[in-house]
Parts: structure tokens; sequence; C-alpha cells
């Protein structure tokens, strides 16, 4: 017999240690956060045993089944969808290591693939902090422009209660997977986010098949001709985002992946709308300044720069 997400392994990840957060889940309740709260913290609701004792069989030790059917159609990733995409309800997910521990949050190796086929893929799954997590380290200034209902989840986040936290880790994922779902449509090289479940997004994997990922910008070297390629890439990208009225927010050569010459942009959930964020300007200029500093420093002439910023205003319309 399948035995439900709620049960599995995986799911201890991603629910408050002990039973304090799940206690005062039931004291917040309005629609979204019962629903959120429902969905990953069962223990608060009635019919899921509280221990998870009701396991029967199911994966080998160490795996989880695939959470594909865990999330409804709006937490999977837009279409149409690439066909690496395991949507088979018998995979597995097997966790195959750390790919990098973050300011806010952990990138692991995942594949997911179905027992005895060769359906398989490889993913990252970026896991938001919950109990340390910060409201980010992030100019507040992102959040300016931005619409901010009141609520009890709101008042939950500003006590930091054990769900609180949950609950803004669970936002910044929310805020993530939205951004790279947008961008991927807007035809951006953003990884392809496959799902989110909770704190957690599955995306392409930026790397190649044996599972060693993709380096960042920052540690290569490219020279001439494949210097000036990935400034063309960066600036198509870029372009296609303040096209779309969008800045990254925070990009540098850290947040830039480099496969194979395929430049991708990845680490997103801050991004700016340039129209409605009163700095929205000074946020798209920075990021192309950051970024255009380092292109400077291996080699690309200076007012390169300029010229990128300056199309990338006329792209949001900004001048
Ligand atoms: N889709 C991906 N494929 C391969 N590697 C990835 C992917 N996404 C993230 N990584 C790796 O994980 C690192 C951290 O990811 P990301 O920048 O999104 O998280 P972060 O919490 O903001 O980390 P940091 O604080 O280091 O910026 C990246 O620098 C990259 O090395
Ligand atoms: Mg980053």
């Amino acid at each position: 017999m399948r035995k439900s997400f709620s049960d599995s392994e995986s799911f201890a990840r991603i629910r408050p240690k002990g039973g304090k957060g799940a206690n005062r889940t039931t004291r917040y309740d309005d629609d979204a956060f019962a629903d959120y709260t429902a969905r990953f913290w069962p223990e608060a609701s009635e019919d899921v045993p509280a221990d998870g004792a009701a396991v029967t069989d199911g994966p080998p030790e160490g795996d989880r089944w695939s959470t594909w059917d865990v999330s409804t159609p709006t937490e999977k990733g837009p279409e149409p969808r690439p066909d690496w995409v395991v949507t088979d309800l018998a995979a597995v997910d097997t966790e195959l290591g750390i790919v990098k521990t973050g300011k806010e949050a952990d990138v692991f190796l995942l594949e997911r693939g179905v027992p005895g086929s060769d359906r398989r893929t490889l993913m990252a799954a970026k896991r938001y902090r919950d109990g340390q997590h910060r409201l980010f380290h992030r100019d507040s200034g992102y959040l300016e422009g931005r619409s901010h209902k009141e609520s009890r989840v709101s008042r939950a986040m500003e006590k930091r209660s054990a769900f609180g936290k949950q609950a803004i880790a669970g936002q910044w994922a929310a805020a993530e997977f939205a951004a790279l779902s947008r961008l991927w449509l807007a035809g951006a090289a953003v990884p392809y986010p496959v799902q989110i479940v909770g704190t957690e997004i599955l995306m392409e994997f930026i790397g190649d098949r044996s599972g060693a990922a993709a380096p960042r910008l920052a540690q290569t070297r490219p020279q001439g001709e494949e210097l000036d390629d990935l400034w063309e890439q960066l600036g198509r990208s870029l372009s296609l985002l303040a096209r779309d009225g969008f800045a990254h927010g925070d990009l540098s050569a850290y947040n830039i992946l480099v496969h194979e010459g395929r430049l991708v942009v990845i680490d997103v959930p801050q991004i700016v709308d340039v129209i409605a964020n009163p700095r929205g300007r000074s946020f798209l200029e920075r990021d192309v300044r950051n970024v255009g500093a380092w292109f400077v420093s291996q080699g690309l002439p200076e007012r390169r720069v300029e010229e990128l910023a300056q199309a990338l205003a006329f792209d949001a319309r900004l001048d």
C-alpha cells in the first residue's frame, strides 16, 4: 500500500519539531492558513495520527515517494512542461547529497525516478530554513509597493512563533516559485520550477548527469568570445525580465550558474517590480553594475555595462 506523503520521512523535515508549533496552529484560522496548516502540519487536523504510526510499507530506507501528487496544479511548474519532468506516481525521490548551504536556504541534489525503469531525472531541492530563518537580510526596500494583507498569519509572523517562522520560510519559497515560473514563461534563462511543497522548491538541476553542479559565474574565467557570449546571454535574459517589468534584485556573479557555456540566473525570491517599486530604477541599475563589475574585471569594456543599464531602463519603459 502506498503511504501518504504526510507519513513519510521527508515530511518530518518540513514541519516543526515537537508539538509546540502544531498546537499553536489551531489558533489562527483564516482560510489560507487553515489550508496551509492542514496540509503541512497534519497533526493539527483530526484524521491523521499524530505519531504518523500508520505506515505499513514504503520506498527503500532514506527515500520518499515522489511528492509530485502532493502539489496542487498551481504548485506545479508552468506548461508546457519539459519532457524530463517525471510525473509518474510510482516514482521515488532519492536524496543524493547537499549541493550547498546558503544564508537562507540549503540546496540538495535529488533524483526522482521510477524504480526498475530508466525514467529518472536530477533536481535541485531548495529548502528554506525555518528556525533561524530571518526575515530577509535583503533591503526592506524590496517590499515597498507590494501589497500586504493584514491577517492572522501576518500577525503570527510578526510574533515569530514556531509556525510564524515556518510561514515566513513558506512565503519566501512561494515567492521564489512564483518568480521562477513567471521568468521561465517570459523566456528568461532560469531553472525550470518543477513544484513547490511547503518550504521546499524542486527545480531543474543545473549541472551534469553525474550530479556535479554547474559552477557559479564567479568561479569561472571566461575570456574573449566566451566572455562576450556570456554577457550577451545575460543581457537577453535581463531584457526579458525588464520587459516583463522586473529586476532580479540581488544579481551578482554568485547568483548566476554557467553550465557548458549556458548561463542560468538563480536565486530569484526577491525580484523587484520596477514599476510599482519607487526605487525600481535603482534596483535595475544596481543589478547591472554589480554583475557588470565582475565582467569588467574579466576584460569586458566598461561602456558595455552602461549600454546595458540604459537598454534595460528602456525595456522596462522607465525612461
Ligand atoms: N538549480 C540549481 N542547480 C544547481 N545548483 C544550484 C541550483 N540552485 C542553487 N544551486 C546551488 O546552490 C547555491 C545556493 O543557491 P541560492 O543562491 O539559490 O540560495 P541562497 O540561500 O540564496 O544561497 P546564498 O546565500 O549562497 O546566496 C547556488 O550558489 C548554487 O551553487
Ligand atoms: Mg544565492
